[in-house]
């Protein structure tokens, strides 16, 4: 190889390092959540609720509908029981918070008693279709209603993910409903 070609494959090699390192870094950068935000909603007891009340406690966030038949059970029962391994104390010390992606139905007096059959300290948070839709929108949470079956209520189709919040609000990480409460436990153990 001539000294030309030499010095000509080094400076290649250093553009294609330095488009690597730039891709990183985007893909990085990429990484870094513009995952949630604020939101206003209505709690289980028909009072307007900002997600600033959240701060100051790390967060589990799910959206979903009460009258969902399995998906939703399955993963409230999923972080009560991932809290509950952290200790008799910790369900004070941590938000847990189901919003609702069916506004039409689930009201507030029927979100206080749907989330308060898992547990007592649950947030359950309504509002209007333009507030859901809101919220829904800062978490990337896919919702549509679905007809039911020979005449059944309808049904929704939604996305099922935890969100961890850390205690300033920032979304930190999330898990499907087939993660393990242990995964769960840890990830909210580290914000606390
Ligand atoms: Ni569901």
């Amino acid at each position: 190889m001539s000294r030309t070609m030499k010095a000509l494959l080094a400076v290649w090699i250093a553009v294609l390092v330095g488009a690597a390192g730039w891709i990183g870094w985007d893909a990085w950068q990429g990484k870094q959540p513009s995952l949630g935000g604020p939101f206003a909603l209505v709690d289980q007891n028909g009072k307007p609720f900002s997600s600033d009340r959240l701060k100051g406690k790390p967060t589990l966030i799910y959206f979903g509908y009460a009258f969902c038949p399995d998906v939703c059970p399955t993963s409230l029962l999923l972080m009560e029981t991932a809290i509950e391994q952290l200790g008799p104390d910790v369900p004070k010390k941590v938000n847990l918070v189901f919003i609702t992606i069916d506004p039409e139905r689930d009201t507030p007096e029927l979100i206080k008693g749907y989330v308060e059959n898992f547990s007592p300290s649950f947030i359950g948070l309504t509002g209007t279709p333009e507030q859901i839709a809101q919220a829904a929108r800062a978490y990337r949470v896919y919702y549509q209603k679905r007809p039911g079956k020979d005449g059944d209520p309808y049904l929704m189709d939604h996305s099922s993910i935890v969100y961890v919040l850390d205690r300033n609000g920032r979304f930190v990480t999330h898990f499907t409903h087939e993660a393990k409460a242990e995964a769960i436990a840890k990830a909210v153990q580290r914000l606390l």
